[in-house]
C-alpha cells in the first residue's frame, strides 16, 4: 500500500545506492563527530613523557616532610676527649690572651689598670718583682678579677700575658 502512496518525485532516495550511500553517512558522520569532540576535550591535557619514569613517579609519592642532618655526622658523637688529648690543647700565647683579655682594660687604664706602655706607672709595680706581679695577675688585685676574669686559662697563660704585658 504504502509504495502506491509514495510517488517517486516525494523521495530522494531513489535507487539502492542512494540507500546504501545515507545509511553510510548516517552511520559514520555521527561517529566522525564524537570522535572530533572527544579529541577536543582530551587534547588539551598534554601528557609529557617524562612525567612517568621511575624518579618522577617516586619523587611525586615521597613523603611531604624528610629529615636532614646539618652538618658533619660526627657532631652528633663528639668523640670523648681523653686526658692525652686536654693536655695537649696548645696553650695561647701571651699576646693572644693580653688582647683577648687583658686589653680591654690595660690599654685605657679602666678603673685604675695600669697602662701598658706606661712606664711611670709600672715602675713601682716592677720593683716588686715579677713573681709577685705573676701571683696578682693569677689571684686578682684590687678591682682587677683573678685572671683578668678569664678562669679558664692556666697560670702559664697569664703569666706569657703579664711578660707581653710588661714588654709594652
Ligand atoms: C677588668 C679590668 C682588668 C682586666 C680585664 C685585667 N686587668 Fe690587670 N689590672 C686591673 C687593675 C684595675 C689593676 C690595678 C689593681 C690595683 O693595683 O689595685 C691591674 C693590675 C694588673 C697588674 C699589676 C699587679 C700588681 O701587683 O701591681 C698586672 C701584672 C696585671 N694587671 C695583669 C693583667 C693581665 C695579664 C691581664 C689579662 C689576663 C689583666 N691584667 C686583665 C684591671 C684589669
Amino acid at each position: 500500500m504504502e509504495s502506491q502512496v509514495t510517488s517517486q518525485s516525494e523521495t530522494l532516495i531513489q535507487t539502492p545506492q542512494q540507500l546504501f550511500v545515507v545509511v553510510f553517512l548516517s552511520f559514520f558522520v555521527p561517529l566522525a563527530s564524537i570522535l572530533l569532540v572527544v579529541k577536543l576535550i582530551t587534547g588539551g591535557i598534554n601528557i609529557s613523557p617524562d612525567a612517568l619514569t621511575e624518579k618522577a613517579v617516586s619523587e611525586r609519592m615521597k613523603p611531604v616532610g624528610s629529615i636532614q642532618i646539618a652538618g658533619d655526622v660526627d657532631a652528633l658523637n663528639p668523640p670523648i676527649p681523653s686526658q692525652e688529648t686536654a693536655s695537649l690543647k696548645p696553650l695561647k700565647n701571651g699576646e693572644t690572651v693580653y688582647q683577648q683579655v687583658c686589653a680591654v682594660c690595660h690599654i685605657a687604664g679602666v678603673a685604675g689598670a695600669p697602662k701598658a706602655g706606661d712606664k711611670s706607672q709600672w715602675e713601682a709595680r716592677i720593683a716588686k718583682g715579677k713573681k709577685v706581679l705573676y701571683q696578682n695577675a693569677i689571684n686578682g688585685i684590687g678591682i682587677m678579677p683573678a685572671k683578668g676574669g678569664a678562669a679558664t686559662l692556666s697560670d702559664d697563660e697569664i703569666k706569657a700575658a703579664v711578660d707581653y704585658l710588661l714588654k709594652q
